[in-house]
């Protein structure tokens, strides 16, 4: 009668304890715990499970001495190697292998973000190229003379478009540290190279745009020796993108001051 019962109560706790674990699985994915979190969620049910049918067992017979020593480390020995056992049948975590995840992860989105800023720079270089090309379109039909003057008046009367296209060249000047060897406004050139006021004047945006591309494209009159020994570097093709070298020849072409003498440039190969 008492035996009975008491699989009776085995049963109904062991059936309350595997819903009360299918209930916390089902949540669990749900709220997208991971699957090792889904299965030991599903393991501390049972362990409590368990310990809730223990609470039924009849009581132990009392131990006292050597016995109740021995009991005492069989029963911690017991627990240990559940727990150790358990803990290598799981499923392992390898900080190596999460630590790949994160940086490829990570990787993709720097590489994304990149990609978004080059995109927004080249976006943006085309707007303004259109919007210059439509407005000396617009001044070349008043007339001849109004076009050369747009490239002169830098920020004038050009438009927003085309002057802020001569202020990213200009920045350009500054970044690409050009006025190290080469004097404009009256200042820089301390490494003495060409005079570049009028330069605009004297070279097509194509002749500067081969000149900056590959130095040797072009000699400046009278600077054969720096020529020859490659004075201006051979560098801004892998430094610079392509709307910072539009730019900088747009401004380059811009410096049209007759009033300095500018050394003429000879084709060279
Ligand atoms: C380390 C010094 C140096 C730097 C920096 C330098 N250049 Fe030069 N550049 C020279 C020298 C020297 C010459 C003359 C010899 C030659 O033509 O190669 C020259 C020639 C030129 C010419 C031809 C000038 C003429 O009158 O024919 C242009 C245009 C020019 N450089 C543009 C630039 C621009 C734009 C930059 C920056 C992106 C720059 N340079 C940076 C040294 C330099």
């Amino acid at each position: 009668m008492a035996n009975q019962s008491l699989t009776k109560n085995v049963l109904k706790k062991a059936t309350i304890g595997i819903i009360v674990g299918v209930i916390l699985v089902v949540v669990a994915q749900q709220t997208h715990f991971p699957q090792i979190f889904q299965i030991m969620f599903f393991i501390y049910a049972m362990l409590g499970t368990v310990v809730f049918i223990l609470l039924d067992a009849p009581p132990m017979k009392r131990l006292e001495g050597v016995k109740a020593v021995g009991a005492l480390l069989a029963f911690y020995i017991l627990l240990s190697g559940m727990y150790v056992a358990g803990a290598s049948i799981l499923p392992q975590f390898d900080p190596t292998i999460e630590a790949d995840k994160i940086t490829k992860v990570l990787k993709r989105q720097k590489a994304a973000s990149e990609q978004g800023k080059a995109d927004e720079l080249i976006a943006r270089t085309k707007a303004l190229d259109e919007r210059a090309k439509a407005i000396s379109k617009q001044l070349a039909s008043l007339g001849g003379a109004a076009k050369v003057e747009v490239v002169e008046e830098t920020g004038g009367g050009g438009g927003a478009a085309s002057g802020d296209l001569l202020a990213l060249g200009k920045e350009q000047w500054e970044l690409q540290e050009c006025y190290n060897c080469h004097k404009l406004f009256g200042s820089g050139g301390k490494k003495r190279g060409p005079v570049l006021d009028n330069i605009g004047s004297l070279m097509t945006p194509e002749a500067l745009r081969d000149k900056i591309l590959n130095p040797k494209s072009w000699m400046a009159e009278g600077f054969d020796k720096q020529y020859k020994k490659g004075k201006m570097p051979d560098k801004y093709r892998d430094l610079m993108f392509e709307e910072e070298i539009v730019a900088l020849v747009a401004f380059l072409a811009s410096l049209k001051d007759t009033s300095v003498e500018t050394p003429k440039p000879i084709k060279m190969n």
